[in-house]
């Protein structure tokens, strides 16, 4: 089976992209890893590509006259890796409507939170300010209203009496290295796929018992 070409989109530390590449590395995984992509010359998740071999490349925003300018240097050099996947991880630019319109259907993010709940940023302090008992992470496909796409998958944690944003960001983060693989391997092999606008999984197993927090 040919496996789904991925772009990492990164401006970070990139552990959910050690993930991806991670998995990617194991035999059977339906994609592999062809190019990570950066904002920022300087992100952490450069070497860790490197070292894992994979190619890289930055466009730095901060080298662009407009938001244009900058998606469509992205946009090319994302296009020169071909590839049938892009995955957000850890990306921290929002994008243009023409940049969304020409690779929408091919872009999945992670977001730490259970969406549609605290979409944005500072998710965990927001989490424990409101009191939830479950938070978590979503991977969804990208579409232009931020955070707001078709959900592909999700993982649930718990929030602790005596979390701060720390405890429970590592927790969530713990949960988003196991999720963003799954979700990335159902959606490169076509079990996932977009019908009527929300995904639709083939071939699920038997789901879990509720999760149920206290
Ligand atoms: C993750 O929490 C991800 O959900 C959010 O930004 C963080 C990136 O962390 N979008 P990393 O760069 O993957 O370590």
């Amino acid at each position: 089976m040919s496996r789904a070409r991925v772009a990492i989109l990164v401006s970070g530390r990139g552990s959910n992209m050690a993930a991806l590449i991670d998995a990617a590395a194991e035999p059977g995984y339906p994609a592999e890893i062809v190019a990570v992509v950066s904002n920022r010359p300087n992100a952490g998740a450069l070497a860790v590509a490197e070292r894992a071999g994979i190619a890289t490349a930055v466009v730095d925003h901060r080298l662009f006259p407009s938001r244009e300018a900058f998606d469509a240097e992205l946009d090319r050099t994302l296009a020169g890796f071909s590839p049938d996947v892009v995955c957000f991880a850890g990306f921290m630019r929002l994008l243009t409507g023409v940049f969304i319109a020409r690779w929408e259907g091919r872009m999945l993010n992670i977001h730490p939170a259970l969406l549609p709940s605290f979409k944005g940023l500072d998710t965990h302090r927001r989490a424990l300010e409101t009191g939830v008992r479950l938070h978590g992470c979503t991977v969804h496909l990208v579409t232009e209203e931020m955070d707001a796409g078709p959900i592909v998958a999700q993982a649930a944690v718990p929030v602790l009496d005596g979390d701060d944003e720390e405890s429970l960001g590592a927790r969530v983060l713990t949960a988003e290295h196991l999720l963003y693989p799954r979700a990335l391997a159902l959606w490169a092999s076509g079990r996932a796929r977009l019908v009527d606008g929300k995904v639709v999984i083939d071939g699920l197993d038997e789901p879990p018992a509720p999760f149920i927090w206290p």
